[in-house]
C-alpha cells in the first residue's frame, strides 16, 4: 500500500543551510502547530515514534493515511500514499474500503477527499488550523457578486469557471453549479482547453499566477475588493480569461532576482519552479511543473546536475536528502515553509490516530450535502479530463 517512501531514508544528511545558497538558516523548528482539542503528546516525547507505529498498526486497513509532498518528514514517514493534490484526490476517490482517511495536508484537500469518498468514510485533518491563505482569498459572497457582475455585463452565459483545487468547497460548488471544472497544477492547461471548448471565456479562481502562467495572454485581473472587480465592461468583454486576484504566499516569495543570483553563483544551475510562482519567475525558469512533476524532473536528471527549486521547503529539503549525487538548493534567501502545511506534525498525527484507536473520531471534515452535490460534479469533471 505504501508508496514513495524512498525519499524519507536519506543516503547522507543535508542540512538546511546547505540548501540556502543565497542566505542563512534560522528558526528551523518554527511554525509547529499547537491547536488541538485533546491531550496533544509533547513533540519531545521519546516514545512518539513508537506510539505512532503502534496506533498505525492498530488501525490497519481501517485507515488510509494520505500525505501531501509539502508535509514534514516526520509525517510523510507514516503516509500510505504521498502525492500532489491531484494524485491525493485520485487516491481518495479510488479508496472505498478504509473507514478513516487521515489527510495530512490542508483543509481544502481534506474537504475534497470527503466529497470524493462515500458517506460511510470519515476524513480526518489532524490539525484543524491547517488552512490555506490562497483558498481564503476567494469567499462565496465575493464569487457570487462577481458572477452577478458578469451577468450584468452580459458575459456570464458564455463564461466557464475553472477553479484551482486550492479553494473552499463552497467555491467548488459554485463551479459545478455553473458548468465548470476544478483543476490542479498538473492539469490546468487541459482544464482551460476543455473550458474554452464549452464557452468563450474563463473565470479562473483563485490563483492569478497559475491562471496567468497557463493562459499567458488575453487575461484581466479581477480584484474582489473593488466594484466590478476594478474593471470596465469593455475590459471584461475583451478578455478570454478573468483571473481572480489570489496568490500563494509561499510560492509568491520567489523572485527574478533570486533566479539571476543562483545562475550567477553556480554556472549551469537549472531553475525548476511551481506554476504558482509569479509570471516573471516562471518565464525565466528552465522547467515549470506541479509538485509531482518537480519530483520526477529531479529523479530523472543525471548525477551531477544542479537545481535551484522554487517550491515548498519541506519538499526541496527531502529531494536534496534523497539525491546526494545532485546539487539541490532552495530558490529563496531565507527558510520559508508553508506554515499551515507545517501545522500537521507528529504529535497531531499521533493524537488523531490514537483517538481513532480508542473509538473517538476527532477533527472530522464533513462537507454539507448541499455543498458536496455540485462540488462533486466539478471534481469529477476534473478527474474525467
Ligand atoms: P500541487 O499539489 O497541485 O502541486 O499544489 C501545490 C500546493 O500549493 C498545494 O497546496
Ligand atoms: Fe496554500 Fe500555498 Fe500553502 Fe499550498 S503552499 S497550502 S497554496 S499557502
Amino acid at each position: 500500500m505504501r508508496e514513495n517512501v524512498s525519499m524519507s531514508t536519506p543516503a547522507r544528511s543535508t542540512s538546511l543551510t546547505d540548501l540556502l545558497l543565497l542566505g542563512q538558516g534560522r528558526d528551523l523548528a518554527s511554525e509547529r502547530g499547537v491547536s488541538c482539542t485533546g491531550e496533544l503528546p509533547e513533540a519531545s516525547d521519546p516514545d512518539l515514534i513508537s506510539r505512532a507505529r503502534a496506533a498505525r498498526a492498530a488501525l490497519g486497513d481501517r485507515a488510509l493515511v494520505l500525505g501531501h509532498h509539502y508535509q514534514r518528514d516526520e509525517v510523510i514517514e507514516f503516509a500510505d500514499v504521498t502525492g500532489d493534490s491531484f494524485k491525493l484526490a485520485q487516491a481518495a476517490a479510488a479508496q472505498s474500503s478504509a473507514e478513516y482517511i487521515i489527510f495530512c495536508g490542508v483543509h481544502f484537500m481534506a474537504e475534497s477527499a470527503d466529497i470524493l469518498t462515500s458517506n460511510k468514510q470519515k476524513v480526518i485533518l489532524p490539525d484543524l488550523a491547517a488552512g490555506c491563505s490562497m483558498a481564503d482569498m476567494a469567499t462565496a459572497n465575493q464569487v457570487t457578486q462577481c458572477w452577478k457582475d458578469l451577468e450584468e455585463v452580459g458575459v456570464a452565459d458564455t463564461t466557464i469557471p475553472v477553479t484551482y483545487m486550492n479553494s473552499s468547497a463552497a467555491i467548488k460548488s459554485f463551479t459545478g453549479e455553473h458548468g465548470g471544472t476544478i483543476c490542479t497544477s498538473s492539469n490546468a492547461k487541459k482544464s482551460m482547453e476543455w473550458a474554452l471548448s464549452k464557452g468563450e471565456k474563463i473565470l479562473f479562481l483563485p490563483d492569478q499566477h497559475l491562471g496567468r502562467n497557463t493562459a499567458l495572454d488575453d487575461c484581466v485581473l479581477w480584484n474582489p475588493w473593488k466594484p466590478m472587480g476594478g474593471l470596465t465592461a469593455e475590459e471584461i468583454r475583451g478578455a478570454k480569461v478573468i483571473l481572480w486576484r489570489g496568490h500563494c504566499s509561499v510560492h509568491g516569495r520567489f523572485t527574478l532576482e533570486s533566479v539571476n543570483e543562483v545562475r550567477k553563483q553556480v554556472p549551469g544551475m537549472k531553475v525548476l519552479v511551481h506554476p504558482e510562482c509569479q509570471h516573471e519567475v516562471v518565464a525565466a525558469a528552465d522547467v515549470v511543473g506541479s509538485t509531482e512533476m518537480i519530483i520526477k524532473t529531479v529523479e530523472q536528471s543525471p548525477a551531477g546536475s544542479a537545481w535551484a527549486i522554487g517550491t515548498e521547503l519541506n519538499l526541496v529539503s527531502r529531494l536534496a536528502k534523497a539525491h546526494p549525487d545532485k546539487k539541490i538548493v532552495f530558490l529563496d534567501k531565507t527558510v520559508c515553509y508553508c506554515s499551515t502545511m507545517n501545522r500537521i506534525d507528529l504529535p497531531h498525527l499521533v493524537w488523531a490516530m490514537e483517538s481513532l484507536v480508542d473509538g473517538h473520531v476527532v477533527n472530522q471534515i464533513s462537507v454539507a450535502p448541499e455543498v458536496a452535490k455540485f462540488s462533486k460534479l466539478a471534481l469529477e469533471q476534473m478527474l474525467a479530463l
